[in-house]
C-alpha cells in the first residue's frame, strides 16, 4: 500500500483547499473523475451498453459485499439510503402482535421517517432518548420488548459523531425476538463493518461520503435467511426474479436481496461508485480507521487547548470519523473557515470536522488555528 500522503495526491482539491468534510460529501479523486468521463465516452462510442452496465451493477454489488463482509446475494444496490430504508419499511409485516418500531433520537431524519410513515398501517414508533449524546443500553432495554418488531440505530450519529456498540444493541433486540437495522451511512468507508460478525438483519448506507463517490447510489444488506420471508411492496422490474420476463400479471421477486431494488440502476453513478469502492478497499478499512483516529486525537487535543467544547465522545472507541465542536453560530463559523479555504459543515449547533485518509496533520492544525481566530463563535 502507498502512504496516505501519496493517496492524498489523487485528490486535486487539496492543492488549494483544506477539505475536511467527508461526513457531508467526499473529496473527488482523479479515479472517480475518470470513471465519470468514461461513462460519457462510452455513451459517445457505444451508445447504450446495457450488457456492460448490468455487469457493472453486479461488480458494484460484489464490492459492497466485500466491504461489508457479506454475501453478494445479501446486497441490494439502491439509489439512496432513503430508498433502502423505504424498501425495508415496505417489507415489514405489521399484522402480528409485534407493532413496535424502536428508533433513537440520534437517528438521521430519513430513518425516522421510514418508521413514522408506517403508523398508518398500525406501527407504534418509540424513540430512545439520548444521554450525553449516546444511547444508553439501559434505556434501550426498558423500551424493547416482546411487541418490538424492529430496533433501528445509526452506526455513527450525523450530529455528534457518536459510534454505537452494535453487538450490544443487537443482543438487546435479539433477546426480545426483534430485528435490528443499522444505518451505517456516517460510518461506512471510515469504520470497519463486518455483517457476519455483527449478525444484524439490515444495514443501509450510500456512496457519497466516506465511500468517495457520488449521490445516486445506496446499498442495503439483508441477512440471508430473512430474504425469502421479505416481500417489499416498494418494488419494480429490477427487483423481479427475471428482469427480462416483462411480465405484467404477477410480481415474482428475485430470490436474493435484489428484491429490494426497483427501477433502472443509476448507471452513470455506478461508474463512479465502482472507482470509489476500489480505492477504499485498496487502502483498507483498518488502515483508514487508524489514520483518522490519529488525526482526531490531534484535533481533540487542539480543541481542548483553545477552550472549545467537544460535543463528540472523547473516547476514540466511541466516535466515528467526525468530531464536533459546539458553536454559538455554526453557520457563521462554517463561513469563517471557508474564507480561509477550509471546508467543514455543521448541524444542530455543532461544527462538524470529518477527516478521511486523505487528510493530514497540517489540515488539523489549520482547523485549530482557524477556530482559535474565531473563538467568539465557539460556545
Ligand atoms: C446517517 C445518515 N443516514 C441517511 C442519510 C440520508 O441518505 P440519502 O440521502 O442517501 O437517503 C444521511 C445523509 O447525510 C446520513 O448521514
Amino acid at each position: 500500500m502507498k502512504s496516505m500522503n501519496a493517496y492524498r495526491e489523487h485528490f486535486p482539491i487539496f492543492k488549494n483547499t483544506v477539505y475536511i468534510n467527508s461526513c457531508s460529501y467526499a473529496a473527488l479523486s482523479v479515479e472517480v473523475e475518470a470513471a465519470f468521463l468514461k461513462y460519457l465516452k462510452d455513451r459517445h462510442e457505444v451508445g447504450a451498453d446495457w450488457i456492460e452496465w448490468c455487469d457493472r451493477l453486479e461488480r458494484v454489488r460484489a464490492l459492497f459485499a466485500e466491504l461489508l463482509n457479506a454475501n453478494t446475494d445479501e446486497i441490494a444496490v439502491t439509489t439512496s439510503a432513503s430508498a433502502s430504508l423505504s424498501a425495508i419499511s415496505s417489507s415489514l409485516n405489521l399484522t402480528g402482535k409485534r407493532k413496535k418500531i424502536v428508533t433513537t433520537d440520534l437517528a438521521f431524519p430519513t430513518e425516522a421517517h421510514a418508521w413514522h410513515a408506517l403508523k398508518k398501517h398500525g406501527a407504534e414508533v418509540v424513540h430512545v432518548k439520548e444521554t450525553d449524546g449516546m444511547i444508553d443500553l439501559d434505556d434501550l432495554e426498558k423500551i424493547v420488548d416482546e411487541n418490538t418488531l424492529l430496533v433501528a440505530v445509526p452506526l455513527v450519529c450525523y450530529r455528534n459523531g457518536a459510534l454505537a456498540d452494535i453487538p450490544a444493541i443487537r443482543d438487546v433486540a435479539r433477546k426480545n425476538g426483534a430485528m435490528i437495522l443499522v444505518d451505517a451511512y456516517q460510518g461506512v468507508g471510515a469504520v470497519p463493518i463486518d455483517a457476519k460478525e455483527w449478525d444484524v438483519d439490515f444495514i443501509v448506507g450510500g456512496s457519497l461520503k466516506y465511500l468517495l463517490s457520488t449521490a445516486g447510489v445506496g446499498f442495503l444488506f439483508v441477512r440471508n435467511d430473512l430474504i425469502s420471508k421479505s416481500q417489499p411492496t416498494q418494488t419494480g422490474w429490477f427487483a423481479q426474479e427475471d428482469i427480462h420476463a416483462m411480465l405484467i400479471h404477477d410480481n415474482i421477486p428475485a430470490n436474493n436481496a435484489r428484491r429490494f431494488e426497483q427501477g433502472t440502476p443509476s448507471v452513470p453513478n455506478l461508474y463512479a461508485v465502482e472507482a470509489g469502492l476500489n480505492l477504499i478497499l485498496e487502502i483498507g478499512l483498518k488502515n483508514i480507521r487508524r489514520h483518522v483516529a490519529e488525526l482526531n486525537e490531534r484535533l481533540k487535543a487542539g480543541i481542548n487547548d483553545i477552550g472549545g467544547k467537544l460535543m463528540s465522545p472523547k473516547d476514540p472507541e466511541k466516535h466515528g470519523a467526525m468530531i464536533t465542536v459546539a458553536s454559538t453560530d455554526e453557520y457563521a463559523l462554517v463561513a469563517a473557515l471557508a474564507e480561509r479555504n477550509i471546508v467543514v459543515s455543521c448541524r444542530d449547533g455543532n461544527l462538524r470536522i470529518s477527516a478521511h485518509f486523505y487528510n493530514n496533520d497540517a489540515d488539523i492544525d489549520a482547523v485549530i488555528t482557524a477556530l482559535k481566530e474565531n473563538k467568539n463563535l465557539l460556545a
